[in-house]
């Protein structure tokens, strides 16, 4: 009986030898510690041997059920801790690696220079407004003295929706919103987009506008100067000079248009030994419209224009950046071309 118990022994620890897995382990138990397992027979027959040898071969099975249930119990255990060391090895935190660089992006040059200007001009007490791209004739030309037979209406090539909307062709028509809805004093802007069927170089079908105007009680000609030249000179630097040059438009008198002094060659006309391309030798470079609010426009919005004054100019937001970037095709900035746009 002894050597069945020792040679069961040496098969056990065979078979606890070549587990692998908990169902390993469980298979063997079974076979061997189960309700009809090989050594839970041997230990049924121990009722049946001499009284004498009952004893010392109980204790002997009795000991082998116990090692090789602690056989068993360790072997679990162990695995488990080495799953769980492994879990913790493939978790495991450094801490000190540098951080995962997300690519991020940045404005858009045309956006930063909008802001830009849109900024300067709150910093002076003026108030945002904006305007429907959809516009009606009322607002986009009559109310701004342009009636339908006005020849300007030729000039602003426009979109039309139906029989009396258009795509605004410029951000004029916010001005009329705004003062068919306050009395003065306003000092407004209305930055946004301007359609108008045009393209090349230097035009795109949609572009931005900064319309601005300011009307109060006897403001002059000398205010729409000053503030001008500020916001020119805060745009383009300090030594920016500006030149008044008299213009038409329907909706202002005295119009003109503003020129600003070259950013590339200074008003030089020369840069590095040839004519300057930008300004085309000239020194100079148109940047904005603008002049003193018309009588009909104060008529139409439902001011006395006996009373009130005001100015009012607009600029073009693509001048504007491709100036300050140094940006010769307007189109650059409608590609979304990557190779272009990382370098701002
Ligand atoms: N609306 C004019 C344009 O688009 C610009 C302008 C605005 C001129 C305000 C004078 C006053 O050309």
């Amino acid at each position: 009986m002894k050597a069945t118990l020792d040679a069961l022994g040496a098969e056990i620890e065979n078979a606890l030898d070549g587990c692998r897995s908990d169902e390993d382990l469980e298979r063997v138990r079974i076979a061997y510690l189960g309700r009809k397992g090989r050594l839970t027979e041997v230990m049924r027959g121990v009722g049946a041997l001499a009284p004498e040898e009952r004893p010392a071969v109980g204790e002997l099975a009795n000991a082998l059920k116990r090692r090789v249930d602690e056989c068993i119990t360790a072997l679990r255990e162990r695995w488990k801790a080495e799953r769980r060391q492994h879990e913790l090895e493939r978790e495991r935190l450094d801490v000190t690696l540098p951080g995962r660089v997300w690519p991020y992006g940045h404005v858009h040059p045309l956006t930063a220079a909008l802001d830009e200007a849109v900024a300067i001009f709150v910093s002076l007490g003026f108030s945002v407004y904006e305007g429907p791209h959809i516009e009606d004739e009322y607002h986009n030309f009559e109310a701004l003295n342009i009636p339908s037979d006005h020849p300007a209406r030729d000039m602003h090539d426009t979109f039309f929706v139906d029989h009396t909307h258009i795509l605004r062709t410029h951000t004029s028509p916010v001005q009329i919103r705004v003062m068919e809805n306050q009395e003065p004093p306003i000092a407004a802007i209305a930055p946004g987009a301007v359609f108008r069927h045009d393209d090349d170089v230097t035009h795109s079908p949609m572009f931005h506008q900064v319309e601005g105007f300011l009307v109060d009680r006897a403001v002059t000609f000398g205010d729409l100067k000053g503030v001008l030249s500020l916001f020119v000179q805060r745009m383009f630097g300090d030594d920016t000079r500006l030149r008044f040059r008299p213009s038409f438009f329907p909706f202002t008198e005295p119009s003109a248009e503003i020129d600003i002094s070259c950013v590339i060659c200074g008003g030089a006309r020369a840069v590095n030994g040839g004519t300057c391309r930008v300004c085309k030798a000239t020194g100079w470079l148109e940047i904005l419209g603008a002049g003193m609010i018309h009588p009909a426009v104060f008529r139409a919005v439902g001011y006395d224009p006996e009373v009130v004054t005001g100015f009012a100019f607009g600029v073009g937001i693509e001048r504007v950046a491709m100036l300050k970037y140094g940006i010769t095709d307007i189109r650059l900035l409608f590609q979304n071309d990557l190779r272009f746009l990382r370098q701002f």
